[in-house]
Parts: C-alpha cells; sequence; structure tokens
C-alpha cells in the first residue's frame, strides 16, 4: 500500500459514481505517487457495478495493491427498491447518521478504510461528494482533512452557495408565480438568470424542505473544506468563477475528467477505459447507428434519476416522430411515472400506430446506451438531454448541439449556459409539448445547426486543450494528487 491513504465516497447514483471511478484512476496512473485508494460506496452501487460493468475486475486486475472497494447500506431496504430521486435525501440523512455515529462501519471505513483489522491504515485524507455536508464535522472529528469532489456543474454549485443569500434578499422563497423574473442575489449571474433557471428545490413556499436544509448546510461548510475538485475546466467557467473562488481560493479544475482520462491513458499499453454503468448497456444500439448517415441521428436520454409521465413519454415521442429526424432514445427502466406517482413499465402504455411505424422507419430504443461511446459516434448530430452534468460535458467534448429538458437539481441552472451563455443548444425547460419538441428538434438539427456546430467545436477544442500536457486541467490534476501525495491538507476547523 502507498504512503497516502485515500477514501473517496461519491453520492452512490450514476453520475458522480462514473466521476469518482475516474478520479481514482487518474490519481492512480501516477503511479510514482505511491497513493493507495479506499473507494467507499453502497451495497446496492457496488452490487450494479459487479454485474454491469467492468469496474470490479478493472481494479481488482489492475490495482490489486492499491485499490479497495468497501460497501455499506445505504439504509433505503432490498435492492429492488428503485431509489429514485425523491429517494436521495433520505439516503444522504441516514449516511450522515451513520458517519456520526461511534464505532458504525461507515464511521470506520472514513477513518481507517475498513471495518477490518487486516485492512486497516489510517487514512489521510478523504474526498467526499460536495452533497455531503456533513463530512466536513465528521472529518474535524476524526482529524482526517477533506476535499470536496463537487459532482454537479460548478454554475449549479454557485446557486446552491447562494441560498443563503438569496432567503436574506427575499428572492427565496418566490413572492408571487412570475417565473422568469430575473434573479439577483446570484453574483456574477445578474445577466441571464431567471426564477425558472433556480435549481427545481427553489420552487416550493416551504424553505424548510429536506433538501434545502442539505444545502444550507453544504454552504455553511463549503469554505471549511481543504478544497474543492470541480469537474469543469477553466476556459468554460463565467463571470461568477471569481465569486466562488473568493468563497475558497483551493479550487481543482480538473474536467472534462472523462476525456481527461482518456488522454492519459492513451500511451498505456492495457486497455484502462471501462464503462461504470449501473444498467446493462445494449450495445447493439451501436450497430444500428454504423447505418446511419452522418449527423443524422438525435440522441435522446434522462439520465440516471428523472423520470417522466407517460404523457411526457407520449409528448416527445409524437414530436420526434413528427420531426422526420432519426432518433436513438434512451427509456430506462423504471423512468415512467404512474398516476400515482410510482414508477410503470412501458409495456402499460398505449401506442397509436403512426408513432409505432414512425418509430420503426427511423428510430431505436434501447434501456441503456453506452453513452459515451454513442456521443461520439460519427451519426449523432443532436442530443435532447435532462442536462445532467456528467451528459452536459460528454456533449460539450463531442461537439454535440443540445437540446435541455431539465428535470431537478443543478439541470435546471446547466441548461441556461447551455443556451445562454455557451451557445451550443436550445433550453426547453418547463414545456413538453409535441409541436414544441418537433421545431426544436428542427432547429437543432437543420435550420440553426451550422451556428451551433461552430460553437459546439470551438468549446470541444478549447476542452481538449485543458486536457493535454500543460493545459489548466492537467496542471491542477498534478497538483492535486501532488497535494495528496505529501499530504499538504490540514485538519477542517
Ligand atoms: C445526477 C444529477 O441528476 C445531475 O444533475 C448532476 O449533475 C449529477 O448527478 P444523472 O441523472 O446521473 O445525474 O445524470 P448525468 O450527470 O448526466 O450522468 C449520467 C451518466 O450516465 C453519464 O455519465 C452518462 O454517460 C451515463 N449514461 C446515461 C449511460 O452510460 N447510458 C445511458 O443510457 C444514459
Amino acid at each position: 500500500m502507498g504512503a497516502a491513504h485515500v477514501v473517496i465516497f461519491p453520492l452512490p447514483i450514476q453520475g458522480p459514481v462514473n466521476c469518482m471511478l475516474k478520479l481514482s484512476q487518474l490519481i492512480l496512473s501516477k503511479s510514482e505517487a505511491a497513493i493507495s485508494i479506499t473507494f467507499l460506496t453502497t451495497d446496492f452501487i457496488h452490487g450494479r457495478l459487479s454485474n454491469h460493468s467492468k469496474a470490479v475486475p478493472h481494479f481488482a486486475e489492475m490495482e490489486p495493491n492499491n485499490f479497495r472497494f468497501e460497501t455499506v447500506s445505504d439504509g433505503l431496504g432490498p435492492d429492488d427498491n428503485p431509489r429514485g430521486a425523491y429517494q436521495l435525501a433520505d439516503m444522504t440523512c441516514f449516511l450522515e447518521d451513520q458517519a456520526q455515529t461511534q464505532g458504525s462501519k461507515l464511521r470506520q471505513v472514513l477513518c481507517y478504510g475498513s471495518s477490518e483489522f487486516e485492512f486497516k491504515k489510517r487514512v489521510s485524507c478523504i474526498i467526499a461528494d460536495g452533497f455531503f455536508g456533513f463530512m466536513v464535522d465528521v472529518a474535524k472529528d476524526l482529524t482526517i482533512p477533506v476535499v470536496y469532489f463537487e459532482t454537479i456543474s460548478p454554475s449549479g454549485l454557485w446557486t446552491y452557495l447562494c441560498v443563503p443569500n438569496m432567503i436574506a434578499a427575499a428572492d427565496l422563497p418566490f413572492q408571487g408565480n412570475n417565473l422568469d423574473a430575473t434573479v439577483t442575489s446570484v453574483p456574477g449571474m445578474e445577466a441571464y438568470l431567471r426564477r425558472r433557471d433556480l435549481p427545481s428545490f427553489c420552487r416550493t413556499y416551504n424553505p424548510k424542505t429536506a433538501i434545502i436544509q442539505l444545502v444550507l448546510k453544504q454552504a455553511l461548510n463549503f469554505p471549511r473544506a481543504q478544497g474543492h475538485i470541480l469537474n469543469t475546466f477553466d476556459e468554460l467557467e463565467g463571470d461568477y468563477f471569481p465569486h466562488l473562488r473568493h468563497l475558497c481560493p483551493n479550487l481543482y479544475n480538473i474536467g472534462p475528467l472523462h476525456l481527461h482520462l482518456k488522454c492519459r491513458m492513451k500511451h498505456k499499453m492495457t486497455n484502462n477505459l471501462f464503462s461504470s454503468s449501473l444498467w446493462e448497456e445494449d450495445r447493439m444500439c451501436l450497430n444500428w447507428l454504423d447505418e446511419q448517415p452522418q449527423n443524422s441521428v438525435i440522441f435522446v436520454s434522462i439520465g440516471s434519476l428523472a423520470v417522466i409521465t407517460r404523457e411526457q413519454l407520449m409528448e416527445i415521442w409524437f414530436g420526434l416522430v413528427n420531426s422526420k429526424v432519426r432518433f436513438l432514445w434512451v427509456q430506462r427502466p423504471n423512468s415512467i411515472m404512474n398516476d400515482s406517482n410510482g414508477v410503470t413499465e412501458g409495456q402499460d402504455l398505449v401506442v397509436p400506430n403512426e408513432v409505432i411505424e414512425g418509430t420503426k422507419e427511423r428510430g431505436c430504443i434501447v434501456s441503456w446506451a453506452p453513452q459515451e461511446e454513442v456521443l461520439s459516434h460519427k451519426a449523432i448530430g443532436g442530443f435532447l438531454t435532462h442536462s445532467g452534468w456528467n451528459s452536459t460535458l460528454e456533449s460539450i467534448v463531442e461537439g454535440v448541439p443540445m437540446i435541455c429538458w431539465p428535470f431537478f437539481v443543478d439541470q435546471q441552472v446547466n441548461s441556461r449556459l447551455v443556451n445562454e451563455v455557451w451557445k451550443i443548444g436550445l433550453d426547453m425547460k418547463d414545456k413538453c409539448d409535441r409541436v414544441v419538441i418537433e421545431k426544436m428538434i428542427k432547429e437543432l438539427m437543420e435550420n440553426q445547426r451550422d451556428m451551433f456546430l461552430l460553437k459546439a467545436n470551438e468549446w470541444a477544442e478549447l476542452a481538449t486543450k485543458a486536457v493535454s500536457e500543460d493545459g489548466s486541467s492537467y496542471n491542477s490534476l498534478n497538483r492535486l494528487i501532488e497535494d495528496i501525495r505529501f499530504i499538504r491538507f490540514s485538519i477542517p476547523l
């Protein structure tokens, strides 16, 4: 085992797990740094990774001495509980409680990397998901430094951190129903931020909801961490970023992570790139894409947590078919809500013949796709996305313009930036109407295509520069690894 020992603890959902596995690989790729990693996740996530991805055998084979998985319960019961977006707050509260309980397995892993004597080794640094605002107090108790990995977008994070500001300025809770009113209490975003672009949890008249309480704790504890890792690159960040830096000067912008990993692994002899999907990937869709003309297909996915109603699903379906554009659509299991707010399976849907025929002619539907490969396929010309931060970055890297239909948390902010700041797509938030969808698809794939492509290619080029040797993200990652290696962090106050 290396001298420095890091516990990496992502929020147990797809996006953050993807990011932190990639971060682990990047840290371990600097073998001279001699850092060992304990990757802490839940039994549920570990089971999914074991069944559907190559992550578990990859680390066992490539890093037998420097990497271990450790698992704890998420408190959400048996595996057939779908663990939807609405359970995130409950799960986080459960993990907080466990982390604060003397002698719990979670606390032992945070302190020693394991609860079993033979694997115990004092932890020198915890890298925790930024959503775990409670972690600074736990780390202080354990006398271990903590660095946060903010797996949401930096722009989304900035709005979270401004929630206390917004409450003080009486911007929150909203007065009246006008979602188009501008928000002035988020410094650096005054020029474009409307109420509807704020994180979804701001749309409440009750500032005491569990998620707002968690965000307030996150805001309070943000400056107490030793540093923050961000999945972004300097060139992408805008006017609000100096304000964020002012709150915590030690920021590590090391993204886009997936591209960074590809770049650093380019010269290795073995294949170090693997999927960390929590669902079985349907790779047949790549064969289908091979048969489609260049830039002709729009890819549709709402990520790993978002759900839609049957009505919304049918509006999207009609919009796609009526646009006459080819489409590849991920309909994730358990993503369709029924009338009682539970989830239902697709077979309960009554789909009109014209839609079935249009789909046979021009569509392909899968339950989970190898998304990074799909977005880099030459047949892809656009992405109808829920604007999750990983999906947004994956699209930016491939220069693929987007139609954004955000569901929750940072996604409302991300979609605004895609449209207004980076100018690489259209923001469809709060609308789900077949006519609007058809029109936007035509705008993206045909009428405004050249304009979007020009900007998208510019950002893609900047992303590549950032992760190439001596680029901003490249240097930032080296600094992070050296800081971990020589334990240049102190204990939270
Ligand atoms: C969650 C939040 O919803 C998001 O807003 C936040 O920014 C990060 O955490 P999630 O729904 O998991 O995100 O979306 P996203 O961040 O886009 O991550 C989804 C990941 O799943 C991406 O890396 C994507 O490549 C992958 N994916 C998605 C697949 O591999 N296959 C699919 O079919 C769909």
